[in-house]
């Protein structure tokens, strides 16, 4: 079998929904020919070198489907000497991340256009200051929930990718899948919860930015946000 073959057959089940939408605007078909070059991780599967992409970053941190990327760009301005990789495969999103970028003159995100997972497993070891996993798709259905991002052998790779004492941030405003991935990281053993009392998970965290995906509310519950640190 060819290694492309192979390949696909050990794939993740995917965690996304459409990667295509409405047509992109003229402007986002120029962004996405002009500027998405120099705005991405270079394609293909060899390892990263974290420092060439980002010369004199002091952090790293990863948002995993960034959606219309409105949290990635706004934390980005705020922290312009960390590095931020943003992944999302929906087109549009990604074109959103790149006029965020352009309208900022952002100099500190690059963009994985695809699978957060195989990006991870082009990370150096212990690399990451920063984890944000906000509003994953929730996949309420019973029989779609192993597509949820959250499993075991998600943390499996994730994990040794991370600093030690670095933060992994987890939002969402399904229940069932607050309880769900609650219980996987807690039981993984590897990341320690920061909440002290409900008010720790009840409230958005100081410095969350609403997007507005978050704000349609499409949930069955309020929003919970679990901070962890890893052991
Ligand atoms: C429900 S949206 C929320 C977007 C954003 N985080 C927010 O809070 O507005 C979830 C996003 O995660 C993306 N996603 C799902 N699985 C992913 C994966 N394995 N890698 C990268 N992005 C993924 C989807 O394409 C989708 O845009």
């Amino acid at each position: 079998m060819s290694d492309t073959k192979s390949n696909f057959r050990h794939r993740p089940l995917r965690s996304f929904g459409r990667i295509g939408g409405r047509p992109l605007s003229v402007r986002q078909k120029e962004l996405m020919a002009d500027k998405m070059e120099a705005s991405r991780v270079p394609e293909g599967n060899a390892g990263l070198d974290l420092p060439s992409m980002f010369p004199g970053k002091k952090a790293v941190w990863l948002e995993i489907g960034f959606g219309g990327a409105e949290h990635m760009i706004t934390q980005a301005g705020r922290q312009p000497d960390t590095a931020i990789i943003g992944c999302e495969p929906f087109l549009e999103g990604v074109a959103k991340a790149l006029a965020g970028i352009e309208d900022e003159r952002l100099q500190n995100i690059r963009i994985w256009p695809d699978d957060a997972r195989m990006l991870i497993d082009r990370l150096p070891g212990q690399c990451l200051d920063r984890v944000f996993i906000l509003f994953p798709d929730p996949w309420p259905k019973r029989r779609q929930q192993k597509r949820r991002l959250i499993q075991p052998a998600f943390l499996d790779s994730l994990h040794p990718k991370m600093k030690p004492g670095s933060a992994l941030r987890f939002a969402t405003d399904v229940k069932s899948y607050a309880d769900e991935a609650l219980l996987t990281i807690l039981s993984d053993g590897r990341f320690q919860w920061q909440a002290a009392a409900a008010d720790d998970w009840r409230q958005a965290p100081a410095d969350h930015v609403r997007t507005r995906y978050e704000t349609k509310k499409l949930g069955d519950c309020d929003p919970v946000w679990f901070d962890f640190l890893t052991r």
